[in-house]
């Protein structure tokens, strides 16, 4: 039997003045509902419905306190503030657990295990993702949640009951007709980052302090005295593991009981496998480090476990850290470090961005020493100031950024940072549109050096004319010695000219070359991204390419003829006619043409194909297919793919962890399908 049977389908609604009927009707209602919601990945209705049913009941049970139950959901609003955390004793230690980074110490832990087990065979392993938030003990009683403490010192906790009632996702009841006498589910309490950033922008506009990181606001969030400010914060949980147990048999091994408790209503991440030998733990942290940019949480490694218990008890403890388990953490993306000076870069749109010059650090696996601090209203939020003690964190590929300060370890003599009035580079006055978050240098292209670097090297960039080794230090020099100004030049360089340059010989000058000759066969679409238009990337590039087809038609296209294109309104509409009106970038296009840069042009309007009309919509995971991958398939079968939910939404592809749009889906009755559904659809026409 399926669990979502234990909760019973829905069930016809009894008449609103038969009170107990009614209460009980609401109660399973809400339950169910929220069970689908976090523990399926299923949401059955909209938000704003269940939150009309959550105040129904609210307002019964406020009528008629008789009606009250303790596994009510409307016990998760919160109560009144408490005088301090009551201490609980663990009856089973909470311990923690080893870590490994390099390949070889999780061959060596495999070793270990086949070595204490005595094993001629390769072992199995349940690999689970390591978590980045609170571990937390849940005990229930006959099937009730009655207590949930947090780690402490993994002896003794701290009893946050009341905090933990408001988080939707943990049942407060089992879903079972035969629960336990009783039960210590262990897991990890953890904040998701969409949650994070709402509660981030929450903190900002009530001028109130933003966390550092999800870590730190699940944590501040469930060590809240007053558990309704817990019961605002979105906090998440999956079940890892089990203190202890009465009254049941203990599963023979850990995915088993991972799976028990998905039919118990516990929530379980979906991330987990159960893998063969050390071969099998390197795929899967390799798999998980594939995929971790998109997954809707932070995690800081996977979680090794032998998967037989009969097995882990052979192997036992260590001190306080079990001989059956590892973690494979992945370098550690923050790190503090602090800041020697706070200096200005200047974009290509002339974007002046404050940038905090760091004592290196590494961060990631890399060398930091600068770290952006996004504009002038970001470092006074912030209040980071040269000599401060600082967070930096390094995230995948993104660029290095300052989070927040560590105000005890300010220095007395620390520094506001000042915006310059004039741009270090070009002189020019540097002006900030009031309303405008971010002060730009008024030199224009022609003036500032910063400019034209900056847009020389988005021409060069991969997702524009992608010439490899045209890289910042060479590009550098040729616009220091004056050897190119705009992107044009790059076609007139000459063998001998680059091999002159710095850290340049004839073999690298060229490769410079080969690449400059292979952009010159490139796409519209590439183009017209690579002149750097304020307001158009790469999708409004591959828009106007798909809609116009020809350059020509797009020079010579009216601000009407613009606006009929997808996705472009007015402010677009008028930076590329401003871009296209001037002399100079007429000029430049045409250079560009005259030195061979060349595409296949097509028909006006969008290419005809299958998908041709068709928008579709991505949330989740995808099981095997990237965000990025299952769009370029999208936009090559003509169809297209928009970041939110609306009645013209053709297809919802929904993944592991889909959220809000699934509902908005299911509200407006939007097909849903998911990858294997995706897949028939860029197959064959309908
Ligand atoms: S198992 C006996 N599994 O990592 C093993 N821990 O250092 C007990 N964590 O305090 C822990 N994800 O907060 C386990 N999938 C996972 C985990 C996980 C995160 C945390 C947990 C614990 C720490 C162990």
């Amino acid at each position: 039997m399926g669990q979502q049977d234990l909760f019973g389908g829905p069930s016809p609604a009894p008449d609103p003045g038969d009170f107990p009927a009614r209460s009980d009707w609401l109660r399973r209602e809400l339950n169910r509902h929220a069970h689908a919601y976090y523990v399926l990945d299923q949401p059955t209705i909209p938000d704003a419905e269940y939150d009309l049913l959550f105040r129904e009941l609210q307002q019964l049970e406020e009528a008629h306190p008789e009606l009250q139950t303790p596994d009510s959901p409307t016990g998760r609003v919160g109560g009144a503030p408490l005088p301090e955390f009551a201490q609980v004793r663990h009856d089973v230690p909470m311990l923690s657990i080893n870590n490994g980074f390099a390949d070889d110490d999780i061959r060596a832990f495999d070793r270990r295990v086949r070595e204490g087990l005595e094993s001629l065979h390769d072992i199995d392993y349940a690999c689970e993702l390591k978590f980045d938030g609170l571990a937390i003990n849940l005990r229930y009683v006959d099937g009730v949640l009655q207590q949930a403490a947090t780690r402490g010192d993994g002896s003794t906790g701290e009893d946050v009951t009341a905090n933990i009632r408001t988080v939707r996702s943990i049942p407060l009841r089992l879903q079972t007709a035969t629960p336990p006498a009783l039960i210590d589910v262990r897991g990890e309490v953890l904040m998701f980052k969409a949650d994070f950033a709402r509660l981030n922008q929450r903190q900002r506009d009530a001028g109130q302090k933003e966390f550092a990181n999800p870590r730190n606001a699940a944590a501040g969030s469930l060590r809240q005295l007053d558990p309704r400010i817990t019961a605002q914060r979105s906090l998440r949980f999956f079940a890892y593991g089990i203190g202890r147990l009465d009254g049941a048999p203990l599963p023979a091994s850990h995915s088993a009981l991972l799976e028990w408790y998905r039919a118990l209503g516990v929530p379980v991440c979906a991330e987990r496998s159960v893998v063969r030998g050390a071969d099998g733990l390197l795929a899967f942290f390799a798999d998980v480090g594939v995929r971790r940019p998109g997954l809707p949480y932070d995690i800081d490694g996977v979680v090794y476990k032998v998967d037989r218990i009969d097995q882990q008890r052979t192997l036992g403890f260590v001190s306080r850290a079990p001989r059956f388990a590892l973690a494979h953490k992945f370098p550690a993306e923050e790190a503090t470090t602090t800041v020697q000076d706070i200096v200005v870069q200047i974009g290509r749109t002339g974007a002046v961005t404050p940038v905090a010059r760091l004592a290196p650090v590494s961060v990631g696996g890399v060398t930091v020493t600068n770290a952006t601090l996004h504009n002038e209203d970001e470092v006074r939020r912030k209040d980071i100031r040269i000599g401060d003690s600082v967070i930096v964190r390094r995230a995948g590929d993104v660029i290095p950024e300052v989070v927040a300060n560590v105000p005890e370890r300010r220095p007395a003599d620390a520094r506001e940072f000042v915006m310059p009035v004039a741009c270090p580079v070009c002189g020019s006055p540097i002006v900030r549109p009031e309303e405008e978050a971010v002060a730009r240098c008024s030199g224009g292209w022609l003036q500032c050096a910063a400019q034209r670097k900056g847009g020389l090297l988005h021409f060069v960039s991969r997702r524009a004319m992608d010439i490899e080794g045209l890289g910042e230090q060479l590009v550098d020099q040729l616009v220091e010695r004056g050897l190119v100004a705009t992107p044009a030049d790059f076609y007139k360089l000459g063998l001998v000219t680059l091999a002159e340059l710095d850290r340049m010989a004839q073999k690298s000058a060229q490769n410079v070359l080969a690449a400059l000759q292979q952009s010159k066969a490139t796409t519209l679409a590439r183009f017209i991204y690579a002149l750097g238009i304020r307001h158009v990337g790469e999708s409004t590039a591959k828009s106007l390419a798909g809609h116009f087809g020809k350059l020509d038609a797009l020079l010579a296209a009216s601000e009407e003829q613009m606006l009929e294109v997808d996705d472009i309104g007015p402010v677009v509409a008028r930076s590329i006619l401003g871009f296209l009106a001037d002399p100079l970038n007429r000029e430049l296009i045409e250079q560009l043409r005259a030195a061979g840069i060349h595409w296949e042009e097509s028909e006006p309007g969008p290419r005809v194909t299958h998908l041709a009309g068709k928008t579709f919509v991505l949330t989740g995971t995808l099981p095997t297919l990237r965000r990025d991958e299952a769009q370029a398939m999208i936009e090559a079968a003509g169809g297209k793919v928009a970041g939110s939910v609306s009645k013209k939404t053709s297809y919802v592809v929904a993944g592991e962890e889909a959220g809000s749009k699934l509902a908005k889906a299911e509200e407006l009755g939007v097909p849903v399908v998911d990858e294997a559904g995706l897949m028939k659809l860029l197959e064959s026409p309908e």
